[in-house]
């Protein structure tokens, strides 16, 4: 019998909606809309389905992530500069106990020594930075991947830390 369909809860952070003009020579000309039409198409494509949301709220972020649990197999999100300052969220991330993938357009890593740190990362299964728009596509590959192979094991995934 066919399996259902994987889902797949995609959360951006603030100042994402104005990907296309936001700083282009850091976050390329690609616009959000663009991006969330191309997770629908590749997820579609490996049977999967993604639910793409983005918010400039952190408390809004937080109860996304929880709504996400009861829907989603796993979480691709990136928490752009909440990244570095939400306690909140990566608590949001351990409580709901999903496996989620970090992304990031950029290379947060050769960026100001502020954006060194995460304090979601530690909570997710691994980041993808500075791929730009190939980050979310990579991002949802390895959760579909995550999931799949999960699943085939029969392990439940529990966070790693
Ligand atoms: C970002 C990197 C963050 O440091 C920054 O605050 C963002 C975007 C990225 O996708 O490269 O807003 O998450």
């Amino acid at each position: 019998m066919a399996r259902r369909a994987y889902r797949v809860q995609v959360l951006h952070g603030p100042n994402l909606n104005l990907l296309g003009t936001r700083d282009p020579g850091i976050y390329g000309t690609t616009t959000l809309a663009e991006i969330d039409a191309e997770l629908a198409r590749r997820a579609a494509a490996r049977n999967a389905v993604v639910r793409c949301q983005q918010s400039n709220h952190e408390g809004e972020l937080i109860e996304l992530i929880h709504r996400a649990r009861g829907w989603a197999d796993a979480i691709v999100i990136n928490p752009a500069a909440y990244t570095h300052t939400s306690v909140a969220i990566r608590d949001a991330i351990d409580a709901v106990a999903l496996p989620v993938i970090e992304v990031h357009l950029s290379n947060v890593h050769a960026r100001e020594p502020f954006r060194h740190e995460s304090l979601t990362a530690p909570k997710c299964i691994g980041q993808i930075c500075g791929f730009g728009a190939q980050s979310y596509y990579l991002g949802l590959d390895a959760a579909l991947g995550h999931v799949e192979a999960t699943n085939r094991d029969g392990h439940p995934r529990k966070n790693q830390s």
